[in-house]
């Protein structure tokens, strides 16, 4: 099957019926890497190897860029990658828009960009002639983050019918829990958050959402439990009037709090962890926490996303 998608900026371009045949196309490449050890003999290897991937990701990214890489060339493409502001024409002068629109101009596939908030940016986006998949944007979304935590979900859990998922942290700050938040629901899963008063959310789609203040409280509520990064480099340069051991105090995920958590129940965070704030050591090492699973199905569910960004034949299970 063949089916060409447009570029992919945010969670709610996609419908129910696209978002479930991303995750069985993943799901069917995952048990096949699982039986072969690769994926490109699912693919037509010379329509493959003609496409060739921009990468341009201004902000920094280990899971993600790196995720993409894998999954591209798991699929038998092409990758050019431009990751280090410091060798590109920005420390010129030369603003992200021009940035962009030059590597757009190199007529590339598809382009698969990360960067910080800019408005120009974000316009520029839909003006280029190729797909172009948000990879981290600003404090925007950050789709496929969304993509592969549903994913992970579903593997676990079953499915998102009954589920009742809590989002821990940062909230304010977080791209991809606004990310998460459209999709999960869409799905027909039930989110709440807890987050400290400096990050609540102000955005509409979080007013009629769930809160908990007490975090042991949400544990005992949730199935599946997101927590998130602090994320430092987007708080204003005032203070945010929350210190780490306060934060680790009240909203750390560590034993005590897994205690409350149902024993089917499952742990998230998207990464980067910041081990002792977010989730003890303890926390990391129950066969509950899922992350480095997070990390596995990214790869998977990006091969599965590009397969259809780009077009390409997939022989399908
Ligand atoms: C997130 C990001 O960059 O938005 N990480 C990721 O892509 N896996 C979350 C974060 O930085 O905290």
């Amino acid at each position: 099957m063949s089916e060409q998608m447009s570029s992919f900026i945010s969670s709610k371009q996609l419908s129910l019926e696209q978002l479930h045949r991303i995750f069985s196309r993943a799901k069917w490449f995952k048990s096949e890497f699982g039986r072969s050890g690769r994926i490109h003999q699912l693919v037509d290897s010379e329509e493959a190897r003609k496409k060739i991937l921009s990468l341009v990701f201004l902000e920094p990214s280990t899971r993600t860029r790196t995720s993409f890489q894998v999954a591209a060339l798991r699929l038998g493409l092409r990758v050019v990658l431009l990751d280090n502001p410091l060798v590109t024409s920005t420390q010129k002068g030369e603003s992200l828009a021009d940035t962009l629109r030059n590597v757009a101009a190199m007529l590339p596939d598809a382009m698969i960009v990360r960067y910080g908030v800019d408005r120009e940016c974000d316009e520029l986006l839909q003006t280029f002639g190729c797909p172009v998949i948000n990879a981290g944007i600003g404090t925007m979304e950050h789709p496929t983050q969304a993509l592969l935590d549903a994913f992970t979900i579903l593997e676990n859990r079953g499915g998102f019918r009954d589920e009742r998922i809590l989002i821990v942290g940062d909230v304010l700050h977080s791209r991809v829990a606004n990310s998460d938040l459209v999709l999960l629901q869409m799905l027909g899963a039930e989110v709440a958050y807890c987050a400290p008063a400096e990050f609540i959310p102000k955005e509409e789609a979080w007013k009629s959402v769930k809160s908990f203040s007490d975090i042991d409280e949400g544990m005992e509520w949730a199935s599946v439990v997101i927590c998130l990064r602090i994320q430092k480099e987007r708080h204003s340069t005032q203070s945010v009037g929350l210190t780490i051991a306060e934060y680790r105090e009240k909203y750390r995920v560590g034993g005590d709090q897994l205690k409350r958590l149902r024993p089917d129940g499952i742990l998230l965070h998207p990464g980067p962890v910041n081990r002792g704030v977010e989730l003890s050591n303890f926390a990391f090492a129950d066969p509950r926490c899922k992350v480095l699973e997070q990390v596995t199905n990214g790869v998977f569910v990006r091969s599965s996303l590009l397969s259809y960004v780009l077009g390409l034949e997939v022989i399908d299970g």
